[in-house]
């Protein structure tokens, strides 16, 4: 592939992450080297590094830099930071469950080596976080895989925001499955929501696929409803940010008008995901903590304001879209059919 690495870690214990800062894509493709854990909080917090799984990483390289330079061989104290930092990073961002399970994994993992000295923690949480971004590139390819499957020569496909490579530590979700069709020699083109008010499709899905020579096409996001209707598109995939028991699903805001949309028009509808982002403890998407965004994002998206000041805005980042909308969900271990209740938990519930 030629995207870059969305984020990796260099050097050693006392290395840095670096993540390309996708606030300046398509303009400019710029990397950030991540020294502590605060500027990887605000990276996230504003969208440098976004996407659920790259938020997972970010999260945990971020508990990383949070505690190799705490000094104090008393596993209680240093426990106590590692909780710290877990509690922190967790307030960046509340609608991916990959930011919450990564913390927590690290958690988990400095729990179960209490016997061994601080210093061999602090390498085994390092070795932790480059496990989980391996772990993810490799599920993204299985996902790719899986889903190049549902995908024919000459066929076009729609995909909303960016569940791509950018959002991943490598293929992404959805574009996984196009870049696999494409290494498979299908003739594959994709219509990319420009996403507003972000524009996570139009800057980021299209710059990178573009990059990788799949064909793109970027529409509004209004016209979904007409490349629909005009019989253009033979199927949707969609990433997700969180999954919960019964099959509902949160991701980018205007993915449940697609897939409303979809199901209207009888284009099948697939939300590729990694088991890192399928959240069993909830039972239901109405649980879903939605994040709210500030107005500005509407109001004057890129330093142009669009509207009168003043106004009242209401900016929801993300959205449920109810499970009866999914055809299947495309994870590593294969796809996922109704009913969903039953099935996730067959497949993940262990
Ligand atoms: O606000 P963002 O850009 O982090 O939102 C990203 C999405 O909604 C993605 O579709 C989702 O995280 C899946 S990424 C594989």
């Amino acid at each position: 592939m030629t995207i870059p690495n969305t984020i990796e870690w260099v050097g050693e214990l006392d290395g840095y992450a670096r993540l390309i800062d996708q606030t300046l894509l398509p303009l400019e493709l710029r990397f950030l080297d991540v020294h502590d854990v605060e500027t990887m909080w605000e990276a996230i917090k504003v969208l440098r590094v976004r996407g659920a799984p790259a938020i997972g990483i970010a999260a945990a390289m971020g508990m990383v830099l949070a505690v190799r330079n705490v000094n104090t061989e008393d596993f209680e104290t240093f426990r106590a930071a590692v909780e710290r930092a877990a509690q922190y990073l967790n307030t960046a961002r509340p609608t991916a469950v990959n930011l919450f399970w990564a913390t927590r994994r690290m958690q988990q993992l400095v729990e179960s080596l209490r016997e061994l000295p601080v210093s061999q923690i602090k390498q085994r949480m390092l070795e932790e976080a480059i496990t989980i971004l391996e772990e993810d590139a490799a599920m993204c390819r299985a996902i790719g895989e899986h889903g190049a499957q549902l995908i024919r020569d000459g066929d076009s496909w729609l995909t909303h925001c960016n569940a791509g490579a950018l959002a991943t530590a490598r293929w992404g979700t959805a574009t996984a499955a196009f870049y696999v069709a494409r290494e498979q020699g299908k003739r594959i083109h994709v219509y990319a929501d420009e996403t507003r008010p972000l524009l996570q499709g139009a800057r980021l899905t299209a710059w990178e696929l573009q990059q990788a020579g799949v064909p793109v096409t970027l529409i509004t996001d209004n016209m979904a409803a007409t490349v629909m209707a005009q019989g253009r598109v033979q199927g949707v995939i969609v990433g997700a940010d969180r999954v919960t028991a019964n099959g509902d699903f949160a991701n980018k805001i205007g993915t449940l008008g697609v897939a409303i949309l979809a199901k209207e028009f009888g284009i099948p509808f697939y939300v590729a995901v990694p088991s890192s982002s399928i959240d069993l403890s909830m039972p239901s998407g109405e649980h879903i903590p939605i994040e709210e965004r500030k107005p500005e994002e509407v109001t004057e998206g890129f330093g142009r304001r669009t509207a009168p000041l003043g106004v009242n805005v209401y900016n929801p980042a993300f959205d449920v879209t109810p499970h009866r909308y999914v055809t299947a969900f495309i994870t590593e271990r294969g796809l996922v059919c109704p009913p969903f209740d039953v099935n996730l938990r067959r497949m993940f519930g262990a």
